[in-house]
């Protein structure tokens, strides 16, 4: 089942439990209230909600460090040692990648900057999809570490509106087999 459509069939699920919720209220509400009955309930009430808070806060606490704990931005002052190297510059309008061509299978540090406003250097594989990106921005370096695993042509296209060129701002990374050159 696609991921969407799994989604789709909770929210639904959902919808029709509040509507459940609201219809039993309703149906509830002409009766006269029954003091025991209603401190009973109340109580059950909080105690359900109290649970609800305890899993929601442990479903979120879980979630959050099995997504982020392997944070994906390298440190950026520190020497990353990885085995290739590009430096990039970007420009109004053009990629400046030195060297542009990589090998598959190692990890590389992309060190990328801009000669003049933000830029958005992103590394797009083969097949159109978006591998890895960061900003490109005047007076800084941005480290990017990325270790390509299928050999090919890929496209660095910007990603920050610049100015007029924007949209054709891009040019090509050749990736090649391990021990290639
Ligand atoms: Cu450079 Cu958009």
């Amino acid at each position: 089942m696609i991921f969407q459509n799994v989604v789709w069939t909770l929210v639904l699920v959902g919808m029709g439990l509040v509507a459940v919720g609201f219809i039993y209220v309703v149906a509830q509400a002409g009766k006269p209230a029954d003091e025991v009955a209603t401190r009973k309930s109340t109580h059950t009430a909080h105690v359900l909600q109290a649970w609800l808070f305890a899993v929601l806060l442990v479903g979120f606490v879980a979630g959050s460090w099995a997504t982020l704990h392997r944070f994906p931005i390298p440190p950026q002052h520190a020497e990353l040692g990885a085995p290739q190297v590009v430096e990039v510059v970007g420009r109004q309008w053009s990629w400046q990648i030195t060297p542009d061509t990589v090998q598959a299978g190692s990890t590389v540090e992309f060190r990328v900057t801009s000669a003049d406003v933000n830029h958005g250097f992103a590394i797009y594989a083969p097949d159109g999809r978006i591998v890895a990106q960061t900003q490109a921005m005047p007076g800084f370096t941005n480290k990017l570490l990325y270790a390509f695993r299928q050999p090919g042509t890929y496209t660095v296209q910007c990603l920050e509106y610049c100015g007029l060129a924007h949209a054709p701002m891009r040019t090509t990374i050749q990736v090649v087999a391990p021990g290639g050159k």
